[in-house]
């Protein structure tokens, strides 16, 4: 890892888990097994009724808050969703977007994907912008080239000032949730075309840009995972609702 260059971030992706007595719970675990780690960023991506009760858990600690999901709009008639502002007001840091969940399930496309990442650069908050192939894809041979393609459109109209602040987080589809993860060679392949994509958009500042690996990535993976050269940090869901897992995680980052 080029750590001269990029900050590692390990970031948890709690989704649809935890109600607010739960997070509480959780992040009054974690604080003191993560209070030593200057390693790399710690941040959790909470669902958004926990954000209040994580926030203040997590006051005074060296653990960020994030949040899953956002629409692109500033405010109006959108019943359910919830805005870049709402989110900075309270003291959300990170969001992740375009999750494949959120591709799949509610319609997200690149287009949308685009929109959020420009709002949220918009309102401070740091883009965790997913990216990634299905197996489908991946048997197709056409893995680099989808998420080169999936990257560019992200990235549509953000300055490269803009785009340094941002996290990719490589995603295969056929990873998440599965227990199957992508070999730290696949996933640090992909990995260096994210970032040869981000090279061609934004030539030298590429190499400052965080691309993390996420897919099962759990305590016996991560440090191969993360031992690679463009593999800078990790998404991590299943793993990181268990203080002890997501603990290892992190501490794999300082290998
Ligand atoms: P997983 O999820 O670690 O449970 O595979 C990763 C993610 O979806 O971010």
């Amino acid at each position: 890892m080029d750590i001269k260059n990029r900050k590692t971030v390990i970031a948890g992706n709690w989704k649809m888990n935890k109600t607010p007595t739960e997070a509480k719970a959780l992040i009054a675990e974690l604080v003191p097994m993560v209070s030593k780690a200057s390693h790399c960023d710690v941040v959790v991506c909470v669902p958004y009724v926990d954000l209040s009760a994580v926030l203040e858990a997590c006051k005074g600690t060296n653990i960020k808050v994030g949040a899953q999901n956002m629409h692109f709009e500033k405010s109006g008639a959108y019943t359910g969703e919830i805005s870049a502002q709402m989110l900075t007001e309270i003291g959300v840091t990170h969001v992740i977007i375009g999750h494949s969940e959120r591709r799949q399930y509610f319609g997200e496309t690149d287009e949308s994907v685009n929109k959020k990442v420009k709002v949220a650069l918009e309102y401070s908050l740091i883009p965790i912008v997913c990216v990634g192939e299905t197996l489908t894809q991946r048997e197709q041979g056409i893995t680099n080239e989808l998420v080169g393609l999936q990257t560019k459109i992200a990235f549509m109209g953000i300055s490269a000032e803009d785009a340094k602040k941002c996290i990719v987080a490589y995603e295969p589809v056929w990873a998440i949730g599965t227990g199957k993860t992508a070999t730290s060679e696949q996933a640090n392949e992909v990995n260096g075309a994210i970032r040869s994509t981000l090279q061609a958009l934004y030539g030298e500042t590429a190499k400052n840009i965080t691309i993390q690996y996420g897919g099962s990535m759990n305590a016996q993976n991560a440090a191969e995972l993360l031992s690679k050269t463009d593999v800078d940090g990790g998404l991590i869901g299943g793993a990181s609702l268990k203080a002890a897992d997501f603990v290892e995680i992190i501490n794999a980052a300082n290998q």
